[in-house]
This record gives C-alpha cells, sequence and structure tokens, in this order.
C-alpha cells in the first residue's frame, strides 16, 4: 500500500512534489508540528498533541489552517487511507506560500501537511538493557518551547549521537545544566528516590510523554521534583532516562561512556516504564488527570 499524505486540500502519494518552493516552511523553517502515537488504530493523547499545536501556532502568529473538527476528520482520513495501525502521525503547519520575504506576507494561507509513517518504537533490547547518551552544548534557539520545523541544532545533535554510537544528545546549557535530549525530555532519579527533570519553559519542549510519566509517578506516590539538574548530577545520579512519543520511555545506563548507577536499568525507571506500558495498553483518556499543556482540552475522540 502506497504511503498517502495530506497536503493542503488533497490526499496523494507520499512521493508526489506536492510542497511548492516557496512555501515559507521549506525557505525558512517558518512552521510547527505534532508528532502522534497512533496505537490500534486510535492516536493516544491527540488532545494533548492538538493543543500543544494550537499554542505553538499561536506562538508564532501562524492562523490555525482550519477548525479543530475539520483537523481531526483529515488526520482521520489520513490514517485511513494508509491503513496501518501502529502508526506516527505528523501534522506540519507552515506560515504558507509567498514571494521570498522574511516580513509575514500580509496574505498566506498555512499550509497543512499530514503523513503517517510506520514506527520505530525501541527495541526490547533497548528497553531491558538501556541506552546510551552524549552530552553536547545546547545550540538551539530561545524557544524550545515551540515545537518548530527548525531543527537544525536538533538534527546535528542527533547526529553526534549517532556517530557516537549512542541513541540521543542530551543538550546541555553554558551553567551545566542538562535541558533535554534532541529530540526527547530527560530525567534523573536523584539520591532520596525522587524523579527530576527540567521544569518546562523556554528551555525544554513540554513533551506530552512528560506530562503523562509525571502524572503516573504522582498518581504512583513517587516524589517528582521539576527543578533543573546538572550534568554533574545526572553522572552522579542512581537513574537516569529520557521520554518521547517515538522512543517511549527509556533508561539511560551511560552519559558520555560513564555508566549511570549500576550502568542496567534501575528499579525506579523500570516501575516507571511498567506503569507507562500498562497506561498505553489502557483506554485513551481513562481519566487520569490532565496535563500542563491541554488542561481544559475536551477529549478527541478519534477511533471509529
Ligand atoms: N520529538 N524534546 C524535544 C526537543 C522533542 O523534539 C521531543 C519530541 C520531545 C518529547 O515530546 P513528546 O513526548 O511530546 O514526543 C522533547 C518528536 C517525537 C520528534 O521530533 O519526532
Amino acid at each position: 500500500m502506497p504511503r498517502i499524505a495530506y497536503v493542503n486540500g488533497r490526499y496523494r502519494p507520499l512521493r508526489d512534489q506536492a510542497v511548492p518552493v516557496e512555501d515559507r516552511g521549506y525557505q525558512f523553517a517558518d512552521g510547527v508540528y505534532e508528532v502522534v502515537k497512533v496505537l490500534n488504530g486510535a492516536p493516544r493523547d491527540l488532545g494533548r498533541h492538538l493543543a500543544r499545536l494550537d499554542r505553538s501556532l499561536a506562538a508564532l502568529q501562524i492562523r490555525p489552517p482550519m477548525a479543530r473538527g475539520a483537523l481531526v476528520q483529515v488526520l482521520k482520513e489520513t490514517l485511513r487511507q494508509n491503513g496501518l495501525p501502529t502508526a506516527l502521525l505528523y501534522i506540519q503547519v507552515s506560515r504558507g506560500t509567498a514571494p521570498r520575504n522574511h516580513v509575514f506576507p500580509r496574505r498566506s494561507r498555512p499550509s497543512l501537511v499530514v503523513t503517517v509513517r510506520r514506527p520505530s518504537f525501541p527495541s526490547v533490547r533497548e528497553r531491558e538493557q538501556g541506552v546510551k547518551v552524549i552530552t553536547l552544548p545546547d545550540l538551539r534557539w530561545g524557544r524550545c518551547d515551540i515545537k518548530s520545523i527548525s531543527l537544525l541544532a536538533n538534527v546535528l545533535a542527533r547526529q553526534e549521537a549517532a556517530a557516537a554510537g549512542c541513541r540521543e544528545a542530551w543538550l546541555c546549557e553554558r551553567d551545566g545544566t542538562v535541558a533535554e535530549g534532541s529530540a526527547s525530555n530527560a530525567y534523573i532519579f536523584d539520591r532520596a528516590g525522587r524523579l527530576v527533570t527540567h521544569p518546562l519553559g523556554e528551555r525544554i519542549l513540554g513533551g506530552v510523554t512528560r506530562s503523562v510519566i509525571l502524572e503516573l509517578a504522582r498518581a504512583d506516590g513517587m516524589q517528582v521534583d521539576e527543578r533543573p539538574f546538572s550534568l554533574e548530577e545526572a553522572r552522579a545520579a542512581p537513574e537516569a532516562a529520557l521520554s518521547s512519543t517515538s522512543s517511549l520511555l527509556l533508561p539511560v545506563v551511560a552519559i558520555d561512556g560513564h555508566p549511570v548507577g549500576a550502568g542496567r536499568p534501575g528499579p525506579g525507571v523500570r516501575r516507571l516504564m511498567g506503569l507507562y506500558d500498562a497506561w498505553l495498553a489502557g483506554p485513551e483518556d481513562s481519566g487520569k488527570g490532565r496535563p500542563e499543556h491541554g488542561r481544559d482540552e475536551v477529549s478527541v475522540e478519534l477511533a471509529s
């Protein structure tokens, strides 16, 4: 079955060259995106993802390409046409197409592209043995809370991690704080057994997975500390982890070649992984609280 993309009103083969050269996403990376996990044919946490999409669009003064209900219908139809029950759904919105000029065009219609891809969820080995990260200086811009398609610094960091045989690069501020990964959020367990992760704000993307994990941890009675932690603290921590829509939750067992704790997944991360797996296996929006982003969003039912 060929992959089908939704591109500005039409469903067409993914391999078609469908986006104009003057699209501002292509010219300036002037756009935003979301990546949504699809399990058993149904997107998970769509309400949280669409709330974050709205937030990213508003921050860049890009109009939503269509009303929420219409967008949900497009997502549903794109999923249907691709026939993949387990997938990653990509939603990308740019400011639209206009003659190249840094200044916003007076009139441009936002451009919407939706694609569906086969996911590459972590292997059993990665889940059981954990993954390695390197650390690099955070070279990104000042608004990492916006899920912008301008990902050059992330791409370069991730490439360096891959070249070093690591799953992820943790990005560090000048003061030694670990902000997050190139495409994931970062956690440690501190010596007192508290789960620590960088607070929301402009230095990190407020991950949808992060919000679920923090809710699950709190509901389980774990102590959660949303505070900056340093690379030094991470290296000395008994346990570490990363999370994202496509990586789920993974134990981090080495940082820059130094083992974290005993160099294998510890009890805190293993417990959290169990909680997250159970949550994924459960029904959508099972009422386990609401996230930081999208707290007031109505849940979006997409499974048909
Ligand atoms: N990446 N931080 C960054 C910089 C990210 O790019 C991502 C997601 C996350 C985790 O967010 P979430 O839990 O909502 O996926 C944190 C996506 C998956 C990507 O770019 O493919």
